[in-house]
């Protein structure tokens, strides 16, 4: 294998993007090559069924692309799809349930952890079950939270809309004393502020994107599959659709200007 083979990043859209912000900042050297699947955005409300069969199809570009790794962005593929997608590669395959779930066991001090996440996400109970596993005495309370996905991609990010649905939402989590809320979603880091505003700051927020490059720069360290070189990395973007303002969303998602964006062409027929 030749470690200058970049990573693969899929999504289903553009939210992944936050976690190719968090790679970038923890893995500088690293190629990576992205595929949002936006045709096809959002699987957060999706059968577990098709969103294993997308997650097939993205797995099959990225491969195409002869990734050194895989990292699977978006959560709700991660709680569902994780199994299938490493039974297809055969590179490594890393999903941001883990991590997140990890990283939410060392931070509570009380044992009350909160999850968000898309339907999907919260439906498939995989977060609960991996925090479980790691710590059978903590208690896991999820709630789905669908519109704050919309909100994220319209850039609502100080406004009184997203205050009231964040504390609608957010309120149940409040009387079940969490001390600890994982973001479990590529879009929920983006409203970071205004769900630390509602919790009263008092609660610990786990970005899965943040441990999931975490938990990929200790793998590739593990395995001495790191890039040797120091040359600035090729980042490439490549999509199913290109929507309408999406270099825009995708800019404030990546923190950076993203450069060339590709179709995929015959990725649908
Ligand atoms: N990327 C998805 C996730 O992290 C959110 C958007 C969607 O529903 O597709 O679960």
């Amino acid at each position: 294998m030749n470690t200058a083979q970049p990573i693969g990043v899929f999504d289903s859209g553009i939210g992944g993007l936050t976690v190719v912000r968090a790679l970038t900042h923890h893995l500088p050297h690293e190629n990576i090559i992205y595929f949002g699947d936006t045709a096809r955005v959002p699987y957060g409300p999706k059968s577990p069924q098709v969103v294993r069969e997308y997650a097939l199809q993205d797995t099959d570009v990225l491969l195409h692309h002869d990734v050194k790794l895989i990292v699977i962005a978006c959560n709700t593929v991660s709680a569902v799809a994780l199994d299938v997608v490493q039974k297809r590669a055969k590179v490594p395959v890393v999903g941001v349930i883990l991590p997140g779930a990890e990283a939410a066991a060392r931070a509570t001090t009380n044992n009350r952890i909160g999850v968000i996440g898309t339907v999907g996400t919260i439906f498939s109970n995989a977060y609960t079950n991996a925090i479980r596993q790691i710590d059978p005495d903590i208690s896991v309370f999820g709630q789905p939270c669908p519109l704050f996905v919309s909100l994220a991609e319209e850039g609502w990010i100080n406004h009184k809309a997203t205050e009231l649905i964040a504390k609608e939402y957010l309120f149940p989590l409040t009387l079940e004393k969490i001390d600890t809320l994982v973001m479990g979603c590529t879009h929920y880091p983006i409203l970071r502020e205004v769900i630390g505003k509602v919790l009263h700051q008092s609660v610990t927020l786990i970005d899965s994107g943040e441990a999931t490059a975490l938990a990929v720069k200790n793998l590739l360290t593990e395995k001495a599959m790191n890039n040797p070189s120091t040359l600035k990395p090729n980042l490439q973007f490549f999509v199913s659709d290109v929507p309408h303002k999406f270099t825009e969303i995708g800019e404030r998602f990546l923190g950076r200007k993203l450069g060339k964006v590709q179709r995929v062409s015959g990725f649908l027929s």
